[in-house]
């Protein structure tokens, strides 16, 4: 009989990726939605915040009822915080038979055969092996339309507040052949549009035909593969972003315009105390020439208010960057002390200082994220159908620029491309009809 697995996915795109293929290395199981019924429960957890680490624990204890009923339930904990905290994570929840990293979630069935007669598994090495080669037989399911595709992985970088050179370890790019048979792969099964993740993954630099390849010649490959409609990648750093990858947002025909370029900050007293290793003016300088090749392109970020010995003079700097970027969408937080992390140790801004900082950036953000959504109504876009809509007949899916557009009596099956045009705007999405 099939066994049920439930899992729930925290944190990055990368981890929902990551879910994907540890569920495809579980024969035997089927996915559930329905955690009661579960003959497993797997956790892919997120050690970027705090709060994002403790929500692991809160969930955990909610299983307790669960694993009472039924003492064969298996209790499995992956991704960043099962890597940061290893062992402590069975010692502070004894419900938990499993913990498995980010870098060998490959060997899960090895793992949880392990836990047979009520012992504990737990693998948070770096193996020397390729996981994505061990991983390499998918089933032929069906996809949607929209898929994630793994690059790249890891980073050498070291910013100040960030755990995850520490928790996605050293930076490691996937062969180019590789790449290419697992998006063919995807098209086959239904797939049009690919985002390419990494956690720097323009850095990407993977061993391909005559030598490494950049990220720009993995897109301009990707571009050749019959069926693939459309490539995105995420995420960037402003000092990675080369020549040729500018050049190709103007040049290549499936690259859409939408990039998320995080910033973080916009003075450059902070962005050094991040060890960013770049100013505000240098990214400023990148924003302009991605403009210039692709004057449409949507600029996403991401900001860290309240880092430590940001004053208010900092904190208007980055205000100030905003203003002269004008984002269309952006993701915003508060410093949140990573243990481990250089940051950690530094003078902290007051919580209070903190909270009105957000408010205030994410107040700006919101109203340009309206504007850029705005000032679409009237133009036609592409729109790629992900799913159906609540109402009858209604059908939901992406522009070029990742807006969100619902279409009433719309006759576009999932998976097409069509033409739209936006008629009017709302709080997160847009309305269209087909053209
Ligand atoms: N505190 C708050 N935000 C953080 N990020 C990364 N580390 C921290 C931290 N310690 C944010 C950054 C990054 C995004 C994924 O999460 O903005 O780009
Ligand atoms: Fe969270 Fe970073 Fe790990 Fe993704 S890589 S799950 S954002 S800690």
């Amino acid at each position: 009989m099939t066994k049920k697995l439930f899992i729930k996915t925290y944190g990055c795109q990368m981890n929902v990726y990551d879910s994907e293929r540890m569920a495809e290395t579980l024969e035997g199981y089927e996915q559930t939605q329905d955690v009661a019924e579960a003959d497993m429960i797997l956790l892919n957890t997120c050690h970027i915040r705090e709060k994002a680490a403790e929500k692991v624990y809160s969930e955990l204890g909610r299983y307790k009822g669960l694993k009472a009923e039924k003492p064969d339930l298996k209790i499995g904990v992956a991704g960043c915080v099962a890597q940061a905290e290893g062992a402590e994570i069975m010692r502070r929840q004894p419900l938990v038979d499993l913990v498995v990293g980010p870098q060998s979630y490959h060997r899960l069935p090895d793992l949880l055969e392990r836990t047979h007669n009520g012992a504990k598994a737990l693998d948070t090495d770096y193996p020397e092996e390729d996981k994505f080669e061990k991983l390499k037989s998918r089933p032929k399911a069906r996809r949607a339309p929209a898929a994630f595709l793994t690059v790249q992985e890891g980073c050498d970088k070291f910013c100040a507040f960030c755990v995850v050179p520490y928790t996605r370890g050293a930076e490691i790019s996937r062969p180019v052949g590789q790449i290419l048979d697992e998006a063919k792969d995807l098209v086959e099964r239904g797939v049009r549009e690919i985002t390419l993740l990494g956690q720097n993954v323009n850095a990407y630099h993977g061993k391909g035909a005559g030598g490494d390849w950049s990220l720009a010649q993995l897109i301009w490959a990707l571009n050749e593969v019959d069926g693939l409609e459309r490539i995105r990648f995420t995420t960037s750093h402003p000092n990675d972003m080369t020549d040729d990858l500018i050049e190709a947002h103007g040049t290549c025909p499936k690259l859409m315009p939408y990039l998320h370029l995080p910033v973080q900050a916009g003075s450059d007293k902070i962005l050094k105390r991040m060890n960013r290793s770049h100013t505000a003016e240098s990214y400023l300088k990148v924003i302009e020439q991605l403009r210039q090749a692709r004057p449409d392109i949507l600029i996403s970020g991401d900001f860290i208010v309240g880092f430590p010995e940001e004053t208010d003079e900092d904190f208007e700097a980055t205000m100030e960057l905003i203003r002269e970027v004008r984002y269309g969408t952006a993701y915003s937080f508060k410093y949140s002390t990573r243990p481990g992390t250089p940051a950690a140790e530094r003078p902290q801004v007051a919580e209070d200082v903190k909270s009105e900082r957000l408010q205030r950036l994410q107040a700006l953000l919101t109203e340009q994220q309206r504007a850029a959504q705005d000032e679409k109504v009237g133009q036609t876009c592409h729109v790629l159908f992900e799913r159906k809509g609540r109402f009858d007949g209604q059908m939901v899916g992406k522009t070029e620029y990742l807006h969100a557009v619902h279409v009433d009596d719309c006759d576009a099956t999932v998976g097409e491309l069509r033409t739209v045009e936006i008629v009017s705007s709302s709080t997160n999405s847009l309305s269209g009809r087909l053209v």
